[in-house]
């Protein structure tokens, strides 16, 4: 348990993130044994459980970062998507393995994903520390999930509000009291 004060309220510990990052290392490693690996960090939220993910993995994967975010006004469901930093690595017959900090309307990766498809890669997977499934309006499955959540504002580990709180070593979420005295 952190020391200091818990910003907003409490939802996963560090130990239990990580508790869960390992299960699902040790999954992957089975699900690809003897294969190639590429695993896509989706910048900037992803990056804390996408070390977590790479370190307790066993598999010697590549890692490769791409940077994409839905715009849009915050009502309307045609949010734009923009990819404002694209893999280098040669993704052609190798599997993919992108990791995403959250998975929530499912606008952006209903967009990136078949950007990534139209690279040739053998497979192509989604592992996402968070799933908020009742706020899904796009057809996105993960593969693999941390933890589901219900719909709630979360920050911590990667997660932002205002680019704030993405180091916290916790994943918390934040009412409208909590937003009010920060
Ligand atoms: P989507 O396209 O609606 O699935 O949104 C995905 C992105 O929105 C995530 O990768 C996050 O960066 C951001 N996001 C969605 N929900 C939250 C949240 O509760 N806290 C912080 N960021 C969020
Ligand atoms: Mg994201």
């Amino acid at each position: 348990m952190p020391k200091e004060k818990i910003i907003g309220k409490l939802l996963f510990t560090e130990e239990q993130i990580q508790a869960r990052a390992k299960e699902i290392a040790e999954q992957i490693d089975r699900d690809f044994s003897g294969e190639d690996v590429i695993l896509l960090c989706t910048l900037k939220g992803s990056v804390l459980w996408f070390s977590d993910i790479l370190r307790y993995m066993k598999t010697d994967a590549k890692i490769d970062f791409l940077s994409a975010s839905s715009y849009g006004a915050s009502t309307v469901s045609s949010g734009v998507v923009k990819i404002s930093f694209d893999p280098q690595v040669n993704m052609y017959n190798h599997n993919v393995i992108v990791v995403e900090d959250i998975v929530d309307t499912g606008r952006t990766l209903s967009y990136m994903l078949p950007k990534l498809e139209e690279r040739g890669p053998k497979s192509v997977k989604l592992c996402t520390m968070l799933n908020k499934q009742a706020r899904r309006t796009d057809d996105v499955t993960p593969d693999y999930i941390g933890f589901e959540v219900d719909d709630l504002f979360v920050i911590g580990y990667g997660l932002d509000f205002d680019q704030r709180f993405r180091g916290l070593p916790y994943i918390s979420y934040l009412d409208e009291e909590d937003v009010e005295s920060l």
